[in-house]
């Protein structure tokens, strides 16, 4: 029997995803030094006591030499994740070429531009090889350190290869996966060459998720319609095997951010941007430099409000943070310089000497930094024209205790439907309309936006990260005990 202190021991969670919540730079020949990300998939994941986590993936670095690969994967080995080595061919294809120029995009409902589009045709076989390849080679690494019993879990766009190559491995493996992006309606996956054969690679897992029951749906009538399978209520059926298909709608570490408030630091960036920003509303926009965030047409709504409204001409500043992202892609550079433009622009149209109404910086902001910032916010605006869930919007809500400011939010983000009540929700396309919910959270009465706050702090304090993740595992485990029970029958 048990001694009365044996601890049961922890299930492992092989969580796989394309870039690793560490990310490398080599300082010399073995030497290593590691940047941990705080992103919601680490603090989620980290948060999961149940459960003994290790991550597989890329280090975000090219390290062709035998010894710096040794000594990377040792350093690695401490954070517990384990790196999978791409080479820059392959970052090319796979990561630049397949992920970001073809599926982000599509899966975010946005075209190729004109002048790409057949240059994109004709790269597409070589470019979906090379996915094909890059997904076989992070399963290599998954076979490699597998154990009977660990449940693996495979994220995003990236992967959708994985949970197949997984399965024809190891058919006995807990595979789930999970898609951080929306699924776009049916009508627009099924324009992809390799419509069919990723529907079907996804399929192999036991349990496939995303953010909203739309993308569900979505997904589930690609595979009625696309492949022919039978979808039910629980999932897409082919052949007696169930896949189950479930929304999970992630959260943030909202206590983390609760908690930073208090910091001494933070209190001081506080006083200090109240201070230099006395005298006017702020309005705050954050977000990675993508297209899908609507960042242009955020900044020309803005100009608009600003136009039809003198009053507020010098009474209302907006910050934006835009961290820089796929720098190699040539889409985002072009959107790089366009953004500078109309920032440089509406600056040179409305400002003054004292006073510049856009503050614009490609940066990233440190933790504690961006809390500060969240703090002394009027007005966020999320403008994504698509976007899978967004958490700035979360983060920003769980940083305004004190000041219930108010939240601006697309209709086509996926926290649209769990913060749509307390937001203003607004049509990103419709520049009219955002500039007028500018003026509409302005003027906002302080009842009415302490309501709306409530709302949207009760939802993201208790939606929180590591309660998605522990859902979609135990979800996990229960849909594998369940097919083997219905195998036995
Ligand atoms: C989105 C994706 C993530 C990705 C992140 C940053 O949130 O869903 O999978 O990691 O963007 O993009 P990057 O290309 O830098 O990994």
């Amino acid at each position: 029997s048990e001694s009365p202190d044996a601890r049961p021991i922890k299930q492992r969670l092989l969580v796989v995803a394309n870039r690793l919540p560490v990310s490398a730079v080599r300082r010399g020949e073995d030497s290593w030094s590691l940047d941990i990300s705080a992103g919601g998939l680490v603090s989620a994941l980290l948060g999961v006591k149940e459960f003994e986590a290790r991550w597989i993936g890329w280090a975000g670095v090219n390290v062709p030499d035998q010894s710096g690969q040794r000594s990377l994967t040792k350093a690695l080995a401490e954070k517990r994740c384990i790196p999978v080595f791409l080479d820059e061919e392959i970052v090319h294809q796979y990561y630049n070429g397949y992920c970001n120029n073809i599926l982000w995009p599509l899966f975010h409902y946005l075209g190729l531009p004109q002048e790409d589009r057949l240059a994109t045709t004709r790269s597409f076989q070589s470019q979906f090889a090379a996915y094909k390849k890059a997904n076989q080679m992070f399963a290599d690494v998954v076979n490699e350190h597998y154990l009977e019993g660990d449940i693996v879990w495979c994220h995003d766009y990236h992967l959708m290869f994985l949970p197949e190559c997984l399965k024809k491995h190891n058919s006995s493996m807990k595979v789930g996966w999970f898609l951080h992006t929306p699924f776009p309606s049916s009508e627009i996956h099924r324009t992809l060459p390799s419509r069919s054969e990723l529907l079907k690679a996804v399929l192999a897992a036991d349990l496939v998720g995303f953010h909203t029951y739309d993308y569900a749906r979505h997904f589930v009538s690609a595979c009625t319609r696309i492949l022919g399978l039978e979808g039910t209520p629980e999932g897409v059926e082919d052949q007696g095997r169930l896949t189950r298909v479930a929304a999970f709608p992630i959260g943030i570490d909202s206590d983390r951010f609760i908690r930073a408030l208090e910091v001494p630091k933070v209190q001081d960036d506080i006083k200090e941007l109240k201070e230099r920003f006395a005298g006017r509303k702020v309005m705050l926009g954050v977000d990675r430099l993508d297209m899908i965030k609507g960042i242009p047409q955020k900044i020309l709504a803005f100009e608009k409000f600003l136009e039809e409204n003198p009053y507020w001409q010098d009474k209302v500043v907006l910050l934006q943070i835009a961290v820089p992202t796929r720098t190699d892609v040539p889409e985002y550079q072009k959107l790089t310089s366009q953004v500078h433009e109309i920032v440089g622009r509406i600056n040179g149209r409305f400002g003054t000497w004292s006073m510049v109404p856009i503050h614009h910086l490609d940066r990233s902001l440190e933790f504690h930094a961006l809390c500060a910032l969240y703090a002394v916010t009027d007005v966020a605006l999320v403008t994504s024209l698509r976007d899978g869930m967004n958490l700035v919007s979360y983060e920003f809500v769980a940083c305004q205790g004190a000041k219930k400011g108010v939240l601006i939010l697309s209709e086509f983000a996926g926290a649209a439907q769990s913060l749509g009540a307390g937001a203003i929700l607004v049509n990103p396309w419709n520049i009219t309309e955002v500039a007028a919910s500018i003026g509409q959270a302005l003027n906002m009465s302080t009842e009415d936006r302490e309501k709306r706050h409530h709302h949207n702090f009760h939802h993201v304090t208790s939606h929180t990260a590591q309660q998605w993740a522990e859902t979609f595992v135990s979800e996990l485990n229960d849909t594998v005990i369940e097919a083997q029970l219905r195998i036995k029958k």
